[in-house]
């Protein structure tokens, strides 16, 4: 994991080969979409590990089977999830691999094919989410747009902005600049910047329209 060099509160995952290769399978158009959902998953998790590293924790001793101490931690404070929907919902299963029985809030943001511009259609979120991390579930960011719509509903319900991790597969660098201009306190962990938009707001190299090909609504 390292820190963006143009912004702070920006982490991308390890460039590690392994991931590479994650990432060929799932940008390969000819690839089948049982691969893109299996090898999707596998980046999505690695994400969300990520994630959690950015929660709080205390110290906390425990006595192992040997009979010694071991110094280690637990983590501090609730956390809930937020997907947007609908390509958000693809990050819920590897959020909930890892917490068990975590709460998901949906947000529902689509853009506009024509405009790229994000639309608010619906929300369900816990009621005392200000009282807790929120991580908060895009796969891609390319304008900004529909993540700083959903961020707008998370600060009108009282959360921080150092409380919200947005945890997001693939980011634009135009997308980065401008949810960290708005929002510069709201941790960002992505697994790749990739080169910019064209000019329908899609990322490029990019991989195409995520919710489509995950959810197999476009043949
Ligand atoms: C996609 C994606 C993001 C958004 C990113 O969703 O999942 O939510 O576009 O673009 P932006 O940064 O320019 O706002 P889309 O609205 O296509 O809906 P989907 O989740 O149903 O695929
Ligand atoms: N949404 C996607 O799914 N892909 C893009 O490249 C941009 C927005």
């Amino acid at each position: 994991m390292s820190l963006s060099k143009n912004h702070e509160n920006v982490y991308v995952l390890n460039q590690t080969n392994q991931l590479k290769g994650l990432f060929t399978i799932i940008r390969d158009r000819t690839k089948p979409r049982s691969e893109f959902i299996f090898y999707a998953n596998r980046i999505i998790r690695l994400i969300v590990e990520e994630g959690l590293n950015h929660l709080p924790v205390s110290p906390a001793q425990v006595t192992t089977a040997q009979n010694v101490k071991f110094d280690g931690v637990v983590f501090d404070g609730r956390i809930c999830g937020v997907s947007i929907m609908r390509a958000g919902e693809s990050m819920e299963q590897g959020l909930r691999d890892c917490c068990r029985s975590v709460r998901i809030g949906k947000i529902l943001i689509q853009r506009d094919e024509e405009s790229q511009e994000p639309v608010l259609h619906f929300k369900k979120l816990p009621d005392d989410i200000a009282d807790r991390y929120v991580l908060l579930l895009d796969p891609m960011l390319a304008t900004g747009g529909s993540a700083m719509c959903a961020m707008d509903v998370l600060i009108s319900m009282g959360c921080k902005q150092e409380q919200i991790i947005f945890l997001n597969v693939i980011a634009s660098p135009e997308g980065l600049n401008n949810v960290h201009q708005r929002f510069p306190n709201i941790r960002i962990v992505t697994a790749v910047i990739d080169e910019g938009l064209d000019d329908k707001g899609y990322i490029t190299p990019g991989l195409g329209d995520f919710g489509d090909i995950y959810f197999g609504t476009k043949i």
